[in-house]
């Protein structure tokens, strides 16, 4: 076996951030007050369902709860196996091979490795100071498709509304919004996909609907291009469990909300505790939150690990030298990862 024989496009591919530590885990950004209650039901149905057939090839009855949710149509929504997948099925139905997403820089690592399995090219836009969206910067490159992500990961804001405008009406082609944090946001363009015609929105189960270990994730876009996109998505990449299990949990509104509800009241107490400590958080929109470090993030980040707790660590990439990201806890989750944090800082 040699290297050769990989394909050129992703000889350079590093494995996906994997941690081995045992902890407690505050750096995926899901949602910490556990699973969705209804996926207990749910799993129990599913234990007598005929699962020797196949799903619905398109998840219909995903696709037709969301419309509901969303006051829009069934052909709105294409839904995948998590938003990851959702991102794939883009890069796969409007990139060819050789052509430049252009995307703002820092954010979500793995949209450069869809582009790059997908056999195109990356190309990014430093965000201006505050996080902010360069729109002008963003537009005068070259490139097929923009993507950009509000609230976006790790900066934890969300993009100025009329930036992110400018963007989908002067970008001739395909304008991607991700919106994976978007429940926690008080700004969303997930109403708006009829009025544009190269707007695509990306959402997710995974993170405020308590649901990112059955993988399920949709988009929303003007039907001509959600039919271009489900005749490229894999047929039945969403497995009977998730559909029913998504359909349930929009159904569900008390734990969204509570959800909600937690978030946005615990991300700015848990802001002033950081800052209490000396570390610098930056203004956050979703159930995350970016802070700087007075010392090295990589040595905190290992440190507090020690102790059991797991945040991410960003501080060896340019524009967030020294910054680590933490999900907003539940009450008690945060009191505890204050107060390992000042026994960390305590012993430098
Ligand atoms: C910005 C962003 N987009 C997409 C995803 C992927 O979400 P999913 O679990 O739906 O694949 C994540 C996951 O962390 C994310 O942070």
């Amino acid at each position: 076996m040699t290297d050769t024989w990989t394909r050129e496009t992703v000889r350079n591919i590093p494995l996906y951030y994997n941690p081995k530590v045992k902890a407690v885990r505050m750096d995926t950004s899901t949602n910490v007050l556990g699973p969705n209650p209804v996926l207990r039901d749910v799993l129990r149905e599913c234990a007598d369902m005929d699962l020797n057939q196949y799903p619905a090839p398109y998840s219909d009855g995903l696709r037709e709860a969301l419309a509901e949710t969303y006051g829009i149509s069934a052909d709105n929504f294409v839904v995948g196996n998590g938003s990851d997948e959702v991102l794939d099925i883009i890069f796969k139905t409007y990139m060819n091979p050789g052509e430049t997403v252009i995307s703002p820089y820092p954010s979500y690592s793995l949209h450069s490795f869809f582009v790059k399995i997908n056999a195109g090219r990356f190309d990014t836009v430093d965000l201006k100071p505050g996080f902010q969206l360069d729109a002008d910067a963003l537009l005068k490159r070259e490139g097929k498709v923009i993507l950009l992500c509000t609230p976006n990961n790790p900066t934890a804001n969300t993009f100025d509304r009329r930036a992110v405008e400018q963007v989908i009406k002067e970008h001739d082609g395909p304008v991607v919004v991700d919106e994976a944090y978007g429940e926690f946001a008080d700004d969303s363009f997930i109403s708006r996909v009829n009025d544009f015609e190269n707007l695509i929105v990306t959402r997710t189960f995974s993170k405020a609907y308590g649901m990112a270990g059955l993988r399920v994730g949709y988009m929303a876009s003007n039907p001509k291009m959600a039919n271009q996109m489900q005749r490229v998505k894999i047929p039945y990449s969403l497995n009977r469990i998730s559909e029913r299990a998504a359909m349930a949990a929009l159904q569900n509104r008390e734990y969204i909300d509570a959800t909600i509800e937690l978030v946005r009241r615990e991300r700015e107490k848990l802001s002033r505790g950081l800052n209490a400590l000396g570390l610098k958080p930056f203004p956050s929109q979703s159930n995350f939150v970016l802070f700087k470090c007075p010392v090295p993030s990589s040595e905190l980040v290992a440190k507090l690990a020690d102790r059991g707790v797991l945040i991410r660590d960003f501080g060896k990439l340019r524009l967030l030298e020294d910054c680590a990201r933490t999900t907003v806890g539940t009450e008690e989750l945060n009191a505890m990862l204050l107060s390992r944090l000042e026994e960390v800082l305590e012993t430098w």
